[in-house]
């Protein structure tokens, strides 16, 4: 299946810095997150650590085969928090008002219809929640991405506030990606 030996490989730790991408968002015990994208589960399974077993990680994908091989993943590091999610390329299927967090690790830009996306994500998050996108940075020539696959901060805001998101954060802490964090607007 195209792309899921790419989001193991071994030097990815090391070029993306995962986890201090999730230390920067502070993520509590007990929280119900959102993994939309999931893949394989490579931050899935970092985000149930910090969630801890009284919290739980909703990991989505729109590829059956990605969600066997996190389920895989799960299984082999003893993980029971992880709930695997087959979503709809316009829909999550996520349960509505109870998530605190939704991340998008390199999705954003892959959705084949973000307007009914971002309206379902925005449904399923708590009034305070966050909507919180990692995209490799268009600005930059030196990351060494197709352009197909990186966004700009001012794209991505265009694109995301006028579904009931306001800007909060733009952090450039990590080598290749911006993070941009979003809050819910109220209604
Ligand atoms: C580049 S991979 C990133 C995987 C994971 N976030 C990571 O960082 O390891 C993009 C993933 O987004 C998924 N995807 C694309 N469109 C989607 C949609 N509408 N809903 C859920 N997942 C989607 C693809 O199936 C793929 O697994």
């Amino acid at each position: 299946m195209a792309g899921a030996p790419w989001l193991v490989r071994e030097e990815r730790a090391a070029e993306e810095h995962p986890d201090q991408a999730l230390d920067e968002l502070k993520i509590a015990k007990g929280w119900t997150v959102a993994d939309i994208g999931a893949g394989v589960g490579y931050m899935s399974w970092r985000m149930a650590e910090r969630v801890g077993p009284t919290g739980k990680v909703y990991a989505n994908d729109i590829q059956p085969q990605m969600l066997e091989l996190l389920k895989k993943n799960m299984l082999e590091r003893h993980i029971s928090n992880v709930i695997p999610v087959l979503g709809e390329p316009d829909d999550p299927k996520l349960p509505e008002g109870q998530i605190d967090l939704v991340l998008l690790v390199d999705v954003y830009h892959e959705f084949s219809q973000p307007q009914k996306m971002l309206r379902h994500i925005r449904a399923a998050l708590k009034p305070d929640g966050r909507l919180v996108l990692l995209e490799y940075r268009a600005e930059d020539p030196k990351v060494p991405i197709l352009p197909l696959h990186k966004m700009t901060v001012d794209q991505v805001k265009s694109e995301i506030e006028p579904e009931g998101f306001r800007l909060d954060k733009v952090l450039e802490t990590l080598p290749r990606q911006h993070i941009i964090i979003f809050r819910r607007k109220p209604a």
